[in-house]
């Protein structure tokens, strides 16, 4: 037995009660409020590094704590990930240029409870092909988390992101996954991105989890870099990624993540 309420499944994925669902809310909201206010700074000529001090900041002044500072290691509040990054960029002395796209990602301790959420950024006007890949992978989390509910299996959600990258001749990055989270940062079980419809464990309501599936233009396959983080795609092509927290409900899922201001989706930046 561990510390926290609740049971867990036969696959340890735990079954949160009820009330929990306000905390998870409370500490998804302030995650995504931070990416909503970042926004301005993503533009050619600054650099990474500041985008991620500004963030530390905004988590200070929401009274919350980063996950991510002290976690194996990792000493940023944020990962910022630009062009052919997969995931896990440091932030540093790296300066945007316009054309760059970019995903930041922020996970805040509130009250106890983990909110984890992602988003592309764009700096300057970008190329088609990068507008496209950041839409399909925006629509392929939401073709996942409308695969949530009781009774469906974390190969539902997988096989609903999968089918539909790949119809838009993209590929699906199976290196890095999403995860149960909570009053924990990653729990069980591991959320893959692709699979077969009705394999891997039963979704119940009450599980909360991530989403957060990694796109790539070309080949799917990734390396680390030598500071043990950085990971990019092996044929250097584009990959974006969105990440959001979610809870099973009765009837399918709620948002822990949502964008305060609605910016999440892509197109907001399009000023159209
Ligand atoms: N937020 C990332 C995720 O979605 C994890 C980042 S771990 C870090 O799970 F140490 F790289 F920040
Ligand atoms: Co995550
Ligand atoms: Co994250």
């Amino acid at each position: 037995m561990d510390d926290f309420k609740g049971r867990l499944t036969k696959d340890g994925i735990r079954i949160h009660e009820p009330e929990d669902f306000a905390g998870m809310h409370a500490a998804g909201r302030i995650a995504a409020d931070i990416l909503d206010r970042i926004a301005p700074m993503v533009v050619p000529g600054e650099t990474t590094g500041a985008i991620n001090v500004a963030i530390e900041k905004m988590v200070e002044d929401a009274g919350a704590t980063s996950a991510t500072i002290g976690y194996r290691g990792y000493a940023h509040a944020s990962c910022i990930s630009v062009n052919h990054v997969v995931c896990h960029g440091i932030p540093g002395a790296k300066v945007l240029k316009a054309g760059d796209i970019l995903n930041i990602d922020v996970t805040v301790i509130h009250d106890g409870w983990f909110g984890d959420t992602s988003r592309m950024y764009v700096a300057g006007e970008i190329g088609r092909k990068a507008e496209r890949l950041v839409q399909v992978t925006h629509d392929a989390l939401m073709k996942g988390i409308e695969a949530v509910r009781p009774g469906a299996t974390f190969g539902d959600i997988g096989h609903a992101i999968q089918t539909y990258v790949e119809a838009h001749r993209m590929s699906v990055v199976r290196d890095f996954c999403g995860h149960g989270l909570g009053q924990v940062f990653h729990a069980p079980p591991n959320v893959l991105h692709y699979g077969r419809p009705g394999t891997g464990p039963v979704l119940e309501e009450g599980m909360f989890f991530t989403i957060e599936p990694m796109v790539n233009l070309g080949r799917p396959e990734t390396k680390v870099l030598a500071d043990d983080w950085t990971a990019v795609t092996r044929d250097k092509s584009l990959s974006a990624q969105f990440e959001h927290s979610i809870g099973v409900t009765a009837s399918g899922c709620e948002i822990f993540t949502l964008s305060p201001a609605g910016k999440f989706h892509p197109t907001w930046f399009s000023n159209t």
